[in-house]
């Protein structure tokens, strides 16, 4: 995952903010993300990660400000349960190329390379609610990417997963980054962060913080004066 900002501009945000009738929970936030770059949107239960990705995948209405999305966004909801909607694994996938103009032979064989890169070849069969938390997740993940999206959001994408499925989690979007898709993932883990390009930590429904890695191990306080833990690995570092 690099920064390189002669690459095409795939998401802007500028003076966004996002209210549930009337009452503001997040107030102007301003980022840029190019081809490739992943950003993560950190912050405590409640301080507006999910409010924020729905915003930029066009959900929600009483947002104010500017979003610019340029391609197809594809969404990994926080439950992923609500990204799925057929009966069996392959149907979901099947339904989420329902758009495209594929063929036949096409959408099956992107269907087949889908569920080979998630490793969910097996569960092709299985019924969405016989599955575990965590093969649920990588199934959403499966359905969300198989058109290809330029931006993939993902809600709390660890939040299932133990330590040897976060490690294979961070690899599969690493990849994914390195094909040319933009991510912006939330969480409120305070560790495995510094693989990401960008950060967005969220206090008190305000940005507190937006850049790269270096500079928030220069800027560590930020956690400290929003409330947070500071992130393991800049505990570590020095
Ligand atoms: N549809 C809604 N109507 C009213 N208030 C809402 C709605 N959706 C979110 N909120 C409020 O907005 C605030 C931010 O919620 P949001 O779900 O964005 O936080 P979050 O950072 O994703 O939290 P978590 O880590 O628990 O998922 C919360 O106070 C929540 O109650
Ligand atoms: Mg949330």
């Amino acid at each position: 995952m690099s920064i390189s900002p002669e690459k095409r501009e795939i998401l802007s945000l500028r003076g966004v903010s996002i209210s549930f009738r009337g009452n503001r929970v997040i107030s102007n936030v301003s980022l840029v993300l190019h081809q490739g770059e992943s950003l993560a949107i950190i912050g405590l239960n409640g301080s507006g990660k999910t409010s924020l990705l729905r915003s930029i995948a066009g959900i929600l209405e009483e947002v104010s400000g500017e979003i610019r999305v340029d391609g197809r966004i594809g969404m990994v909801f926080q439950d992923p349960g609500l990204s799925l909607f057929g009966t069996t694994v392959e149907e979901n996938l099947l339904f989420s190329l329902s758009g495209c103009e594929d063929n036949g032979e096409i959408i099956s064989s992107k269907i087949e390379t889908s569920l080979q890169r998630y490793s969910i070849v097996e569960l092709r069969k299985r019924d969405i609610l016989s599955l575990s938390g965590g093969e649920r997740q990588r199934v959403a993940l499966a359905a969300a990417t198989v058109i290809s999206p330029d931006l993939l959001l993902i809600d709390e994408p660890f939040s299932m997963l133990d330590r040897l499925e976060i490690k294979n989690m961070l690899d599969i979007l690493h990849t994914l980054t390195e094909r040319g898709t933009s991510i912006v993932l939330s969480t409120n883990r305070f560790s495995d962060l510094s693989v990401f390009d960008r950060f967005l930590v969220l206090g008190n429904g305000s940005m507190v913080f937006y850049g790269n890695w270096e500079l928030l191990k220069k800027n560590r306080e930020i956690f400290t004066l929003a409330g947070m833990p500071v992130p393991f690995e800049l505990e570590l570092s020095c």
